[in-house]
């Protein structure tokens, strides 16, 4: 029997859709926060692959999530390539910068990647032997353009201005990171596949900060690359897609980039994606995760709207982004109950 996920990537129209979510190893788990507190800090999580798998573990033992992601995070990739990363408590990661020609020409090496992150293969191994055999293992990278945002902003920021001026200002620069992150992610990702992954997923988180030609050759082009790479070396993959926030830019996607499945933010609505994206191939989303903050019947409401409204197609059921802190885990199990039990 193939797994759930497997069949909606493969197009398959289900009765009831596969669930999972993103960020679903988080803060709002109380055995997320035992386990985060016995580790120290949250890189050092991410580095120590028993603990990195018992958080991966936690969500499918407590709800029988159909799917298991990885339990990373996307700046391990740009720090695998050589600057220095650390996380300040209540306000996200920093980074050093990454933003002249001579700071990109002393990248590492793409196969020195290896060296930091084959911990984060190791968690992968212990997950592919120890995930009961009904779910499916998700890997992950970042796409190139969120992560350039990172390394050359050295921190998150709302607009991605440091990467936009240096996109307007030096545009070979950009590029050559551009490129750099591409080549990085394509060994990151072969190497989380060969280590038993078995779908992998591109975050471009701040994908809806490009326009026009800049998201076709910063968005689409690097994913079609890397997809391209993929699947040339390991045919058959699967691969999610994210670019949250793309608007206009979720149409036909999928079929310029190769993805398999489009990861949808709840800013557009079920129906749209419906009409627009799904008539490509399998969505993934979009429930709102404020939804699971409040609970209640419109969470109830909300979760059988975006069920009913996908339901003709293959559909992945999710949230529009991860789960927040705040939220409760009562509430994560009764929109698994309202998306299984009708
Ligand atoms: O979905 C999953 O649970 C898999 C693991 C995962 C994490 N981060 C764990 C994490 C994944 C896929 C990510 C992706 C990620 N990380 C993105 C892209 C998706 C998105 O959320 O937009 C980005 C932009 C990052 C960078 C990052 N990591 C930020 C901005 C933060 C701080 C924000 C926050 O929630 O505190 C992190 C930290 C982080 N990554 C946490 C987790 C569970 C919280 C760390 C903690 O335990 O304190």
């Amino acid at each position: 029997m193939t797994k759930t996920i497997l069949r909606a990537l493969k197009g398959e129209v289900l009765p009831t859709p596969p669930i999972w979510m993103m960020r679903q190893a988080g803060r709002y788990l109380p055995e997320y926060r035992e386990t985060r507190a016995k580790a120290g800090d949250f890189l050092t999580l991410c580095y120590t692959p028993e603990l990195a798998a018992e958080v991966t573990l936690q969500p499918i033992r407590r709800y029988g999530f159909d799917a298991a992601i990885l339990f990373a995070d996307i700046l391990l990739l740009p720090q695998a390539l050589g600057p220095k990363l650390w996380f300040e408590t209540g306000e996200g990661p920093r980074m050093e910068t990454t933003d002249t020609p001579a700071q990109v020409a002393n990248l590492r090496p793409t196969e020195a990647i290896h060296d930091t992150l084959s911990p984060v293969y190791e968690t992968v191994r212990i997950l592919a032997r120890e995930l009961p055999r009904e779910t499916t293992l998700i890997g992950f990278a970042g796409a190139p353009w969120t992560v350039a945002t990172y390394m050359v902003g050295g921190r998150g920021s709302k607009d991605q201005a440091a990467a936009h001026d240096l996109k307007a200002q030096d545009r070979p620069t950009f590029e050559a990171l551009i490129e750099r992150i591409t080549e990085a992610t394509i060994e990151y990702l072969s190497a989380q596949i060969q280590a038993g992954a078995e779908v992998v997923k591109l975050f471009d988180s701040w994908a809806g900060s490009l326009k026009g030609q800049d998201f076709r050759d910063f968005a689409e082009a690097p994913a079609a690359r890397i997809i391209a790479a993929l699947k040339a070396r390991h045919p058959g993959i699967p691969v999610i897609a994210f670019p949250r926030e793309a608007g206009q830019g979720y149409i036909g996607f999928a079929h310029r980039t190769g993805a398999d499945c489009v990861a949808i933010d709840n800013s557009v609505s079920p129906e749209w994606a419906a009409a627009n994206v799904q008539v490509d191939g399998c969505v993934q989303g979009n429930l709102a995760p404020e939804h699971l903050v409040t609970g209640g019947q419109a969470l109830v409401a909300a979760t059988r709207h975006v069920v009913r409204a996908f339901s003709k197609g293959p559909h992945i059921f999710n949230l529009g982004h991860g789960i927040t802190p705040e939220a409760s885990p009562e509430h994560v199990q009764l929109m698994i109950d309202t998306v299984r039990g009708g």
